[in-house]
């Protein structure tokens, strides 16, 4: 069932708490995939009732990033959710989120300003200001991340800690196309070629962590050969970041240890792809 209003949606989940029913909640920007899909299976599985959401969140958008022309299609959304037999849409538009005179958000500090943080000022606070309202909206027991947004995940799980937030936050794991390449509604901007190119992040970080499992730990060298790998394709146009970082406090390391997080952010032609491996 599609819901569009703040107000309808808290007392549906009002109802539904006082009924004694758990409530799943998964969090999308919509143009859902098979990583989206993924969560929904998993809360579907952890909880009485699921609600998605699908909110295009103008707050966590640099100003020269892609919001105007962020993928939707909610009629194709819909038809996915039918038939993962979602309870609740929760489908807000920017003003019944943002009305005239909206003026407060949330930070997370430190952690938001390493890896993807340092190159999108503001993207986090954005990030956690909706996840936060959607939370006070809808009051789930649980509530689905990809670790695709490995980062995200951890300022979530942060802000959940540091505000005595109830709910319990769980992180899936990343979906990934046949030949490796995360699925992202952002794949949708590649063309051909660049579809080609972008399997080249994938295949550095599997190869980085072949290199860890077969002793070499040196940060230097293994992120040498990531960068080798990636620039080997012409369709690359810059890389924004390959680091090896503690995966709580996102710290560089100079020694890879088991725990540790590879992640990168690449332009394969004007598409920033992000994708991350744990070693
Ligand atoms: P969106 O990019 O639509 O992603 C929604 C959720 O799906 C996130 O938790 C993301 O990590 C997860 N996801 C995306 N691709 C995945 C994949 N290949 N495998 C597993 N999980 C995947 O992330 C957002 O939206 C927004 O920032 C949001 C949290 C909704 C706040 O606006």
């Amino acid at each position: 069932m599609l819901v569009e209003k703040i107000s309808e949606m808290k007392s549906v989940t009002k109802r539904l708490r006082f009924e004694g029913r758990s409530i799943g909640f998964v969090p999308t920007m919509g143009f859902l995939h098979e990583g989206h899909v993924s969560l929904i299976r998993r809360s579907k599985q952890d909880n009485d009732i699921t609600v998605v959401s699908i909110f295009v969140n103008p707050l966590q958008f640099g100003e020269n990033e892609d919001f105007d022309r962020y993928p939707r299609d909610l009629n194709r959304d819909l038809e996915i959710l039918r038939e993962e037999k979602v309870d609740y849409l929760f489908y807000p538009s920017h003003k019944e989120m943002y009305p005239d005179g909206f003026s407060t958000t949330v930070e997370v500090k430190g952690i938001t300003e390493k890896l993807c943080g340092a190159f999108r000022p503001g993207h986090f606070k954005g990030v956690t200001t909706v996840v936060l309202k959607l939370f006070n909206i809808i009051k789930p027991d649980r509530a689905y991340f990809g670790l695709k947004d490995f980062q995200q995940y951890k300022v979530i799980e942060r802000m959940v800690r540091d505000l005595n937030l109830d709910v319990e936050i769980v992180g899936c794991p990343i979906v990934r196309e046949k030949d490796g390449l995360a699925m992202s509604s952002r794949n949708r901007y590649l063309t051909d070629n660049e579809r080609k190119g972008a399997v080249l992040l994938s295949q550095a970080l599997f190869e980085a962590k072949k290199m860890f499992d077969l002793g070499i730990n040196d940060v230097s060298k293994l992120k040498e050969e990531m960068k080798k790998i990636i620039q080997s394709n012409p369709e690359v146009r810059e890389i924004q970041y390959i680091e090896i970082v503690d995966s709580e406090t996102f710290e560089e390391k100079v020694k890879a240890e088991k725990g540790d997080l590879i992640a990168l952010a690449v332009f394969v032609g004007d598409t920033r792809l992000i994708d991350n491996i744990q070693l």
